[in-house]
């Protein structure tokens, strides 16, 4: 029997078992790498500035992926609640994504524009301050440090390795962008932006 060879190879049932294991991954992965669709950038979507891209680290190292996705998925009870579902294009530009899975707080993906700087500092000062009932953290250190320029413009280079298309001024201009600049100028100004190529109408 052609099974009884298999099994009596080790050489031969190695590789076949990986092709099993990774048929999944073939099948729905790799079509995504050649789908125009997923790796085209949607129209009028732009490189975040050196200021919001350090607004992101600073999202990043508060841990606001934890308790936030940047996913809206394409069901009903989610696109009257934040607007527009996510799609792949809006994406291509994030290293790393910060699609997240869990939702202690709301999906921010398109909270860009429905409050204004002063909400988003009161609320990020103290969350209980305009939501009383609100048990997200408090960030009142962002309010008294100054962002580290140190690494703006290699994380604006690093970036263009992997694909986004920064110039050679945007690089030159990173430091210049956020020098003597508080940590949440550049978070707020992160938030404002999320979503908003795409209408951000509820
Ligand atoms: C422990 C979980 C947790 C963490 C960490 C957290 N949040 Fe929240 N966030 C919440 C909850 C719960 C709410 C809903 C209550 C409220 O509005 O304060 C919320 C609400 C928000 C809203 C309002 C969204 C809306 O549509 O009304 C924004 C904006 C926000 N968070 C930003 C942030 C940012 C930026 C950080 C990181 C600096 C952060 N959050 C960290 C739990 C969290």
């Amino acid at each position: 029997m052609k099974h009884e060879l298999i099994e009596k190879n080790l050489g031969l049932m190695i590789p076949l078992i990986i092709v099993a294991i990774s048929f999944g991954f073939l099948v729905e992965v790799v079509p995504l790498f050649f789908t125009k669709e997923v790796t085209t950038p949607v129209t009028g979507l732009k490189p975040l500035t050196a200021l919001e891209i350090e607004g992101r680290d600073i999202y990043i190292r508060e841990g606001c992926n934890v308790c936030h996705t940047q996913m809206i998925r394409p069901f009903r009870a989610e696109t009257e609640r934040y607007g527009h579902y996510s799609v792949a294009g809006e994406s291509v530009y994030e290293h790393p994504f910060l699609w997240g899975s869990k939702r202690t707080g709301p999906d921010l993906a398109r909270v860009g524009g429905r409050y204004s700087d002063a909400w988003h500092r009161a609320h990020l000062y103290d969350p209980r301050d305009v939501v009383p009932e609100s048990n997200m953290p408090a960030f009142p250190w962002l309010f008294t440090a100054k962002i580290n320029t140190a690494y703006t413009a290699k994380k604006l280079e690093a970036l263009r390795l992997v694909g986004v298309p920064y110039t050679d001024a945007d690089i030159a201009g990173a430091v210049e962008q956020v020098e003597g600049k508080y940590e949440i100028e550049a978070l707020v100004a992160y938030l404002q932006q999320l979503g908003t190529v795409i209408s951000s109408k509820r």
